[in-house]
């Protein structure tokens, strides 16, 4: 069970400390671990891409010490979504405090950690920033070697930690704020991009729904808890296909029914339930996600199915995509809520990968808002 303590600051900001028994250890895994790199690794992990200022020790790749989460979300809701000039500002003020509670969580010291894994891209650019500097200046004045890691990949490497037996190849549903990717991940930090989104991130497309329907940001949670309480066949929402890209999504023609939905029933003077209208555009989403998903684990032909990033939290999906995969007898793989969203937990176990790999990242490591998955910059270097 994850246990997340959990306090307010005067200025709105939310500090979470994310533990579990059995994220610490599992001696099992860190024998199997350690005949992969023959001793213990253990990674402090950065991340603030967005508008979670995190810090995480990890060790082994998917044991958890500790993981500390600062939420701006409470800051950025009177503005309907994420303001950049503001997540930057708190990034700064909350990343040494995150940094210090992870290592004295943990019960360890910079000089015990192998290396420094830091977000580098994709996200804003502010707010990216804030945590490579960080990362940077620990690096350099302890000498602890840097390594560059990409937020999705982060994402996708969330499922790593609680479910000990996942290993490569498996298909990998990557559906964010910022991203709706089919990834085969093909080995540890090898990735193949089968379909992403044409338009609007899936994440995206629940925060700008909710927004039209008064439920404010972020909009992803808040559809989820109304659609509980409505009816999903209530209306018949498109189901966008891209013919000549089967796993292509495209979530704008959708959000755009929904708006002449809305804008249709205020002409006509009609009362719209909101839960319904949550629960059919909410179902439409997760239609096309399950779809796109089973029908890429079949024909790629693999076992395995993982979901990742906030989207991922979403309870219609989860429970959506359990069901499809009993049906087709494939192994389902989810992180825990909390390991859906924004952490640097996630980011320590992808880091964790890339080291055994030898990458490390120099001093002139920069933020990238637009980094490609699988994309590795000149600055790498495999050692
Ligand atoms: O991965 P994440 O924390 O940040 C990015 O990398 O973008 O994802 C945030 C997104 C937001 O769009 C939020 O509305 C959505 O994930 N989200 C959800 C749920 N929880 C968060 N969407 C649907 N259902 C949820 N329960
Ligand atoms: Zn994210």
């Amino acid at each position: 069970m994850i246990k997340i303590d959990q306090k307010t600051d005067e200025d709105g900001v939310i500090m979470m400390s994310v533990h579990s028994e059995e994220l610490k250890l599992h001696h099992e895994h860190a024998e199997n671990v350690k005949s992969v790199s023959d001793r213990e690794i253990t990674i402090l992990a950065i991340e603030s891409s967005c508008d979670e200022t995190a810090a995480a020790v990890v060790r082994n790749g998917r044991e958890v010490l500790s993981n500390i989460i600062s939420s701006q979300i409470a800051l950025h809701t009177v503005y309907g979504g994420v303001v950049p000039e503001i997540a930057s500002r708190k990034h700064i003020e909350k990343i040494n405090y995150c940094v210090t509670a992870a290592l004295s969580e943990a019960g360890k010291t910079l000089k015990d950690m192998d290396a420094i894994a830091v977000t580098y891209g994709p996200g804003l650019v502010g707010a990216l920033l804030v945590g490579v500097s960080e990362a940077k200046a620990l690096s350099f004045a302890t000498g602890i070697p840097l390594i560059g890691v990409h937020h999705i990949e982060g994402h996708i490497s969330a499922n790593f930690i609680e479910n000990r037996d996942l290993e490569p190849p498996f298909v990998c549903l990557v559906v964010s704020g910022g991203h709706s990717h089919l990834v085969v991940v093909k080995d540890y930090g090898e990735y193949e991009i089968i379909g992403q989104t044409r338009d609007d991130a899936a994440g995206e497309a629940f925060d700008k729904v909710a927004r039209a329907i008064g439920l404010g940001y972020p909009g992803g949670p808040k559809i989820d808890l109304a659609a509980r309480d409505g009816n999903p066949q209530a209306i018949q929402f498109p189901h966008a296909r891209i013919d000549d890209a089967q796993y292509d999504f495209s979530f704008s023609g959708l959000k755009s029914a929904v708006l002449n939905y809305i804008n249709q029933s205020r002409m006509q003077g009609q009362e719209i339930n909101k839960n319904d209208l949550a629960a059919s555009f909410q179902k439409a989403v997760v239609d096309v996600l399950v779809e796109h998903s089973m029908r890429a684990v079949k024909e790629y032909g693999y076992d395995k199915l993982a979901i990742a990033g906030g989207v991922a939290s979403n309870s219609a999906l989860r429970a959506a995509m359990q069901h499809a995969c009993a049906e087709q007898g494939v192994k389902f793989y989810r992180p825990s809520p909390v390991l859906c969203t924004d952490n640097a937990a996630m980011i320590g176990t992808a880091g964790y990968y890339e080291y055994l790999k030898g990458v490390r990242s120099g001093l002139d490591l920069n933020a990238v808002p637009n980094l490609p998955l699988g994309d590795r910059e000149r600055r790498f270097h495999v050692m």
